[in-house]
């Protein structure tokens, strides 16, 4: 009997911005939440008994958000209520303090292609709610600063759905009728609608237990296909670790009986923290050496670690609005680098943090997207899960560290766990704990929650004897919205190293900028000296340096900061490869050749390190530097250095080569994995070289591969040398992991990454394989996401791959508009490109912007792109 019926679809008129200014404290909050799942895949019907309470003295009715929702019933206190609708609100009015409120839904799981709310993966039912999922489930008022406590009871199908999972501890199981039965689930810990989750489905558990710092025993528990239970002994490991770490190094200890992770092959993101139901993507959690690569290994212990860490940074600690986004997200990267750079080699975790921040946030700081950690407005939220928010938020963190020193960070987030457990806060009261436990002033540190775009620093050493002085300039570029700026505070650790003993002969300092410009002395300095600037990367800026000659040369081959000397190599290789692409000449190779065959025959440098230091800056990079670029040539002058170094160096490579082919196949560890990494970088440099060679050793290596790092790199090889070359080890490659969609997924990849403009067409037949589908999107990403992020291929001077990524994203956005959107920032790439191109790339974002019914996701990155 329905006395009620109301559908809601998502608003159609044009999208409007949503502003920090303008937040307001939640009129009603709703302390208890009882939730009934009636679970079905076609039609789930949700029960919601939620306790309001009037928050302040207003009149206001309570609102709650709700989308793609069928209300069956609607009750106040236990009587009916005709349901109001206004701007896709459900309002209910109310003339108490208090009420219980009550609204029964439909939902159609499996028909959800956005993967937001209630979704069907594989046959497993499982939800996503950040950060506006929730609203897809039941009417709520769906806001980060409205905590409840929750109470759930699922039920289902037992045969189809025998594992049922939510929040929290069990409470009840048992049967129930038509062959269906139920679990209870209650999590004592007040939390935000975004963190709410359940899961049904057919999984088996890998158990485990972890003792914590008090003596309190949890169960741990990864629950994954049957067949991929094999997989997820990387993934508890990298728990159990992570359970250690914060315990040691925040004295943050973990607070449920249970510990729950699930993983789902359609996932929007990498992972989710829910409250002790962590939902990932597959790719996070499965892998072992034969399938999966040495970087998707290390990839899955940080995700854990990022998602478990978020108990505290995220969940007990939690934000006020989405604005605040950065305060946990910057935290909780900052503290899963921490992580990994205790559990690995912290020189090389920090280069791949560098070079991640550099392809991924700078750029983004650069072009129309750019915009604080602590954005301003948006259209849409989910746009806003950026490499500026994450990555950037957690240099942020870490110069907080660096300025304050380690014993007062730590004081620091003692005092902010302590002071706001259980409550939702905004980046402000983090930066001010900061400052209490520390007694630091950072009123202009600040600037780096409200200033977007990368700083630039330019910095001259001078000396006249007997002393040196170092002259440093700052400039922040303008942003949309953002036309002046002020003076930031930058921590730089700096060295002085003798031009002639190659020693520090001035030890490392911290030195403040925070003016425009700003000299700094050094007293004693008696020798020539060369400047190691930014050591460690201690800030997040672009730093110029005035050289003297033969300066870039001696820091690279030996700074005493090893983070400095790879920065001073790559600063060495941009250098010449700017210098070739902008006069049209050939390159002047000799230092880059000089510097890359120091370093493969150092008997000091670590391998990992060696393969880092090789490695050519990327053409992204390279485009980024440049005024309207032209990516073809780019492409060609990059390529001759590659095909020089394999020439001139080609002993070289092939000694290191083969000594890295030493590698134990077995082993995970840190020397071996650099071996590989090694291994792979050597082996790309002596394809270039001698493409015949190179064919020959990378079949080889690819036919004796023992583990996925090596055959997926003797791949990649040889699909840059040609298809028919590689067709062999492709054929070989998908029949043999032809039931493992992760690997079919880098199947794809490698043949979308092929520089060149041939590769469209390869992208385009791959389109058409029965195993490509839109709907998943690693697959997606496999494919779209590797093509827009190569740019030879991408950039075809006939516009082509514009088009081609343009229908892409008008095709996605029907099923799933957040994985859609995800595709149009490389398309925003426009101003740095020359005007040919340029124009063509805007062709592509007014074709996307015609497209009727269009998501508020992509219309937000297409109109700001274009803008
Ligand atoms: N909060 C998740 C994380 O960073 C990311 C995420 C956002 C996942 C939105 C899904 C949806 O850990
Ligand atoms: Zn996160």
């Amino acid at each position: 009997m329905l006395d009620i019926r109301a559908s809601l679809d998502a608003p159609a008129a044009a999208p409007t911005a949503i502003r920090r200014e303008d937040y307001q404290a939640p009129d009603w909050l709703v302390p208890e939440v009882e939730l009934k799942f009636g679970l079905d895949p076609a039609r789930t019907v949700v029960t919601a008994r939620l306790t309001v309470k009037r928050n302040g003295g207003h009149d206001r009715p309570l609102e709650l958000d709700g989308e793609e929702l069928e209300l069956l019933s609607l009750k106040v206190d236990g009587e009916k209520r005709e349901a109001r609708f206004e701007d896709g609100r459900l309002v209910v009015d109310l003339t108490g303090a208090a009420a219980t409120v009550e609204t029964e839904v439909v939902i159609a799981p499996e028909k959800n292609s956005q993967l937001m709310g209630l979704y069907a993966s594989g046959g497993i039912l499982c939800t996503q709610c950040e950060a506006e999922g929730f609203r897809r489930i039941t009417f709520f008022p769906d806001r980060p600063d409205v905590l409840s406590r929750y109470r759930v009871r699922l039920e289902a199908d037992k045969a189809r759905f025998p594992v049922l999972l939510a929040n929290g501890n069990p409470v009840e199981e048992g049967e129930a009728e038509d062959g269906k039965h139920f679990a209870l689930w209650e999590d004592p810990f007040p939390k935000p609608c975004y963190l709410f989750a359940i899961v049904a489905g057919d999984l088996q558990c890998n158990a485990d237990r972890f003792t914590t710092m008090s003596g309190r025993e949890v169960e741990l528990g990864i629950w994954v296909r049957e067949a991929d239970l094999p997989k997820t002994r990387l993934a508890m490991q990298a728990l159990k670790d992570s359970m250690a770490w914060d315990e040691r190094t925040y004295g943050r200890e973990y607070d449920l009986d249970r510990f729950n992770i699930v993983a789902v092959s359609d996932f929007n993101f990498g992972a989710m923290e829910n409250k002790g139901l962590n939902i990932f993507n597959t790719r996070y959690v499965l892998a072992d050496p034969e399938t999966a690569s040495d970087g998707d290994i290390d990839a899955v212990a940080a995700v854990v670690a990022h998602e478990y860490f978020h108990n505290w940074s995220g969940n007990r600690v939690t934000c006020r609005d989405w604005f605040q986004l950065s305060l946990k997200e910057g935290l909780t990267v900052f503290r899963d680098q921490g992580f990994s750079e205790d559990m690995g080699s912290a020189a090389v975790q920090r280069i791949d943090q560098v070079r991640t921040l550099r392809a991924a946030q700078f750029p983004e700081d650069a072009g129309p997207l750019a915009h604080p950690i602590r954005p301003d407005s948006y259209m849409e939220i989910a746009n806003f899960y950026t490499a500026t928010v994450y990555n950037k938020g957690a240099e942020v963190i870490r110069m907080m560290r660096t300025i304050l020193g380690s014993e007062a960070y730590r004081k620091g987030t003692d005092l902010y766990f302590e002071r706001h457990d259980g409550q939702a806060v905004t980046c402000e009261d983090f930066v001010a704990c900061m400052e209490e436990a520390s007694g630091a002033d950072l009123r202009q540190f600040r600037l780096w929650y409200s200033q977007a775009g990368t700083p630039t620093v330019r910095a001259r050493l001078e000396q006249v004897d007997g002393g040196a002085t170092l002259h440093l300039a700052q400039e922040v570029p303008p942003t949309p919205g953002q036309p002046a700026k002020q003076p930031m505070a930058i921590p730089l650790k700096v060295a002085l190293i003798g031009a002639d003993s190659g020693r520090e002969i001035a030890g490392e300092r911290l030195v403040m900028l925070e003016r425009a410009e700003q000299s700094i002395s050094f007293a004693g300095i008696d020798e020539p000296a060369f400047l190691s600037i930014n050591r460690g990367f201690s800030a997040p800026v672009i730093v110029e340096a005035d050289r003297k000659p033969g300066e870039i040369e001696a820091l690279a081959a030996g700074d005493s900061d090893s983070f400095a000397r790879f920065e001073a190599g790559q600063e060495l290789m941009i250098r010449d490869l700017l210098a070739a692409i902008t006069s049209g000449g050939p390159v002047a190779t000799d230092a880059i050749l000089t510097a890359v065959g120091a370093t493969l025959r150092s008997q000091s440098l670590d391998p990992a390190f060696k393969a880092d230091a090789i490695a050519l800056p990327s053409e992204s990079l390279l485009t980024d530097k440049l005024d309207r670029a032209d990516p073809a040539r780019v492409h060609a002058v990059r390529e001759e250095v590659r095909r020089a170094i394999g020439n001139a160096l080609k002993d070289d490579l092939s000694r290191a080569y083969t000594q890295a082919s030493a590698a134990d196949p077995a082993s995970l560890s840190g020397a071996d994995k650099g071996l590989r990494r090694l291994r792979a970088a050597t082996l790309a440099l002596l394809a270039a070289g001698d493409p015949q060679f190179g064919a020959g050793l990378a079949q080889r290596q690819y036919d004796e591969a023992r583990t996925m790092t090596e055959r997926q790199s003797a791949l990649m090889v040889l699909a840059m040398l040609g298809p028919d070359i590689a067709a062999k080890a492709l054929d070989d490659f998908y029949a043999r992991f032809e039931d493992d969609p992760l690997v079919i997924d880098k199947w794809f990849a490698v043949q979308a990454s092929v520089p060149g403009e041939a590769t469209l067409a390869a992208v385009e037949r791959l389109q058409s394989q029965p195993a490509f589908t839109m709907s998943n999107p690693n697959r997606l990403r496999a494919l779209a996401g590797s093509f827009a992020g190569t740019p030879s291929a991408f950039h075809r001077a006939d516009g082509l791959g514009y088009d081609w990524l343009a229908e892409v994203i008008v095709a996605a956005d029907k099923l799933n508009p957040q994985t859609a959107a995800r595709f149009v920032a490389p398309l925003g790439r426009w101003r740095k490109i020359e005007e040919g191109r340029a124009a063509k790339m805007r062709g592509a974002l007014q074709r996307i912007l015609g497209e009727p019914g269009l998501s508020k996701d992509v219309f937000e990155l297409a109109s700001k792109s274009l803008g």
